[in-house]
C-alpha cells in the first residue's frame, strides 16, 4: 500500500501536493516524493522537477523548503511509498523518470511481470532504481507517439498485476493520465482544478464531490474536465458523487476502525501476498527471498519458527503446514523463551523469525541467537527494511500493505500464506507429487473468494457478538489445525473487548479444563470438516453435557452440525491446512464487533502497542 496524489488546475501544486502526502502517510512512510510539471510562461522549455527523500513526509517537506522557484508549477504528481520492490532509498522513491526525462509515474501495486519486462525492453532503456515501477515508465515511454493515454493503455496491456498509478509528460502540460487495476484512485473534482489521489481523504480539503475509478478504467485530467474509458479505449461515463466522510473516515475508506478496515483488506492482500510466488504448473511455490540453494533447502533438517503474540499463532499453523507437507520436524517457539533455553542449533537448522513489525524485540534477540549458533536464519517479515528483515540472511516479506490497528489481523493472515507457500516449496523438493503441489496451490488461489464470503457475514456476526456481549469468560476450542485459530481468536477477543478468555486443543479439557464449564462460560468451537472432526464432535457433545452454551464454527453444507450449537457460524470449506486462513476470519469479526458493542477503543487497546522493541 503506497499514497498517490496528483493536482492540475490554476494554483501551485507543490503545497497542494505537500498537504495530501500528509493526510496519506498512514498509508505507507519509508520515502517520498515530488514532481512538478514547471509550466510557467517565464521558462523557455517546459521540464519537470523531482524532489524524493527516505523517510517520513516531513524529511521531504525539508528538503523542499526555499525551493519555491524551482517546483513552480500547477501541475504535479506526488508519492508516499510502502516498499515492496526494492530497499528504502531515495533512488527508489516514486515519482520515476522514464529514460528522456519527460515522462514520469507514481505507482501503487505490484507489476508481477516486471522483470521479463524489463528484460524485453533491453538495453536500450537505462534503469536507475530496483523498483517494478520504474519499469511500467519505460514501458510507457517506449509506446509513447505523442498520444500519453494510448501509450499507457498500450503499456497497460503487457502488464500482469495490479496497480494505481498516475503519469505526466513534459509534452503535455495539461494533463495528467491515471489508471486503476487492484490499486484504488479517486478523481476528486474541484472548480476549474481537478485532484486524484489513491483514497478521499487528501481531498477533502478541496472537494467533496468526486469519481471513483473502477479496475481497468483510464482517466484523462485535465483543467477543464476528465475523461474516462476501458483499456480497449473505450470511453466509459462516470457518475460524481458527494462524500460526506471527515478525513479520518476517508483513510479507514468508510469503515469505523482501522481494524475493520484491516480485515476487510484481507482478500486482498492475501492476492498481494501469493501473487508471482505460485507456479501452478510445477504445483510449487518459489519464494525468492529464501535465498537458498536446492541442495541447501534439501540438507535443513530441522526448522524452528520464533514469533510473538499473533505471529507466533501464525507459526503454529505453519508447524503444521511444514511437518505434513515437507516432513522436516518443525518446532514453534515463543521468541522470548527461546534465547534463554539454551536451544539446540546446528547449520541445518532453519530459523525462521516472524514478526510484522520487524521489530520485535524478543524476536529480534532470539533471531540474533540462532544465528550465534549458525543456523540459516531467514524473515518473515510485514515491514520492508525493519531490522529483523535487515539481520536475517534473507527471507520474505508478506506485503500486507501497513497495519495501523494495533490487534494484528491481515498480517496474521499473510504470514500463514507465506508459511504455507514455504512449506510447498520445501515439500516438493523432498517427496512431494506434483499432483499434490498443484491441488494445494490451486487451493491457495481459491481463498480470496471464500474469504470474500465469510466478509460478508459480518452483520450475522456482529448479531452474535450482542448476544453474548453480557458473558465475562469465554473457551475457545479446537483440535488439529485449528487450535492455532482458536489461540489467535481467543488473543483477539482478550486483546481489544477485555474479556477472559483461553483457548484449549479439544483433547486436553479433561484434564482439567472441564471444570471451569457452566452456562456462564460460553464456548466458540471450531468444528469444520477434517480429519479431527468426528473427534471434535464427541468433545463438544461434552461441552454440551455441561451446560456451557455453544458457539460452532461450522463448514458450509453440514447441517448436522445445528444440533451441537446454540448458535452458528458456516464457513466455506478448503483443504484442511489452508483453513487457518478463512477460519480466524470470523474470529476476528467476533472480536472486533465484541469489542465495539462493550464500546472499547477498538484500534488502541489499553495497555497495547502496536511495536514492542523492548523486553
Ligand atoms: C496481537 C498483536 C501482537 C503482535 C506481537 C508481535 O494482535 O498484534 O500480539 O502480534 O506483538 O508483533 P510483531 O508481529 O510485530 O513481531
Amino acid at each position: 500500500m503506497c499514497g498517490i496524489i496528483g493536482y492540475i488546475g490554476n494554483k501551485e501544486a507543490m503545497p497542494i501536493l505537500l498537504q495530501g502526502l500528509r493526510r496519506l502517510e498512514y498509508r505507507g512512510y519509508d520515502s517520498a516524493g515530488i514532481a512538478i510539471l514547471n509550466d510557467q510562461e517565464t521558462r523557455d522549455k517546459i521540464q519537470i522537477q523531482r524532489i524524493r527523500a527516505v523517510g517520513k513526509i516531513d524529511a521531504l517537506a525539508d528538503k523542499l523548503k526555499n525551493k519555491d522557484k524551482e517546483m513552480k508549477g500547477t501541475i504535479g504528481i506526488a508519492h508516499t511509498r510502502w516498499a515492496t520492490h526494492g530497499g528504502v532509498t531515495e533512488e527508489n522513491a516514486h515519482p520515476h523518470f522514464a529514460c528522456d526525462g519527460k515522462l514520469i509515474i507514481a505507482h501503487n501495486g505490484i507489476i508481477e511481470n516486471y522483470r521479463q519486462l524489463k528484460e524485453h525492453l533491453g538495453a536500450k532503456h537505462s534503469f536507475k532504481s530496483e523498483t517494478d515501477t520504474e519499469v511500467l515508465a519505460h514501458l510507457i515511454e517506449s509506446h509513447y507517439d505523442g498520444d500519453l493515454r494510448r501509450a499507457v493503455e498500450k503499456a497497460l496491456m503487457h502488464t500482469r498485476g495490479t496497480y494505481g498509478l498516475v503519469v505526466m509528460h513534459a509534452d503535455h502540460p495539461d494533463k495528467i493520465v491515471a489508471a486503476r487495476l487492484g490499486s484504488p484512485l479517486v478523481v476528486g473534482i474541484g472548480d476549474g482544478e481537478y485532484y486524484v489521489a489513491s483514497d478521499a481523504a487528501p481531498l477533502l480539503a478541496y472537494t467533496k464531490k468526486v469519481a471513483f475509478l473502477n479496475d481497468g478504467e483510464i482517466a484523462e485530467i485535465s483543467r477543464s474536465g476528465f475523461e474516462t474509458f476501458n483499456l480497449r479505449d473505450e470511453s466509459v461515463t462516470k457518475c460524481v458523487e458527494e462524500i460526506e466522510w471527515n478525513e479520518e473516515k476517508a483513510q479507514k475508506q468508510g469503515y469505523d476502525d482501522f481494524m475493520l478496515k484491516e480485515i476487510f483488506d484481507q482478500p486482498v492482500v492475501y492476492e498481494d501476498a501469493i501473487r508471482g510466488r505460485i507456479d501452478l504448473e510445477e504445483g510449487t511455490a518459489h519464494l525468492g527471498g529464501l535465498d537458498m540453494s536446492d541442495a541447501e533447502m534439501r540438507s535443513v533438517n530441522r526448522i524452528i519458527l520464533i514469533a510473538c503474540g499473533t505471529a507466533l499463532h501464525a507459526a503454529m499453523a505453519g508447524k503444521y503446514a511444514f511437518e505434513r507437507l515437507s516432513g522436516i520436524p518443525t518446532e514453534v517457539d515463543v521468541a522470548s523463551e527461546f534465547r534463554y533455553r539454551d536451544p539446540i542449533i546446528d547449520n541445518k537448522t532453519l530459523v525462521f523469525a516472524i514478526s510484522q513489525s520487524g521489530e520485535t524485540f524478543d524476536t529480534l534477540a532470539a533471531l540474533r541467537e540462532a544465528k550465534r549458533k549458525g543456523a540459516f536464519t531467514r524473515g518473515i517479515v510485514n515491514v520492508i527494511g525493519s531490522t529483523i528483515a535487515r539481520e536475517t540472511d534473507g527471507g520474505t516479506y508478506i506485503h500486507a500493505g501497513p497495519e495501523l490497528a494495533v490487534a494484528s489481523t491481515k498480517a496474521y493472515t499473510n504470514m500463514v500464506a507465506i508459511l504455507l507457500l514455504y512449506a510447498v516449496q520445501f515439500g516438493r523438493l523432498r517427496h512431494m507429487t506434483v499432483a499434490t503441489g498443484q491441488r494445494l496451490v490451486r487451493a491457495l488461489m481459491e481463498i480470496p473468494e471464500k474469504m470474500q464470503v465469510i466478509l460478508k457475514k459480518s452483520e450475522e456476526i456482529k448479531k452474535l457478538a450482542g448476544k453474548y456481549s453480557g458473558y465475562h469468560d469465554f473457551l475457545f476450542l479446537a483440535r488439529g489445525i485449528n487450535f492455532p485459530v482458536a489461540s489467535e481468536g481467543s488473543l483477539k477477543l482478550k486483546e481489544i473487548s477485555y474479556i477472559h478468555s483461553e483457548a484449549y486443543p479439544a483433547g486436553e479439557m479433561k484434564h482439567g479444563v472441564n471444570a471451569l464449564l457452566s452456562p456462564e462460560f460460553p464456548v466458540l468451537a471450531i468444528m469444520t470438516k477434517n480429519q479431527l472432526y468426528e473427534k471434535m464432535r464427541s468433545n463438544i457433545e461434552e461441552v454440551r453435557a455441561r451446560k456451557s452454551k455453544v458457539i460452532l464454527l461450522a463448514s458450509e453444507g453440514d447441517a448436522e452440525a445445528q444440533s451441537l450449537a446454540d448458535d452458528i457460524i458456516y464457513v466455506p470449506q478448503t483443504m484442511e491446512l489452508l483453513e487457518p486462513l478463512l477460519n480466524t476470519i470470523p474470529l476476528q469479526l467476533f472480536a472486533y464487533h465484541m469489542a465495539v458493542i462493550l464500546g472499547k477503543d477498538v484500534d488502541r487497546p489499553r495497555n497495547l502497542a502496536k511495536s514492542v522493541t523492548v523486553e
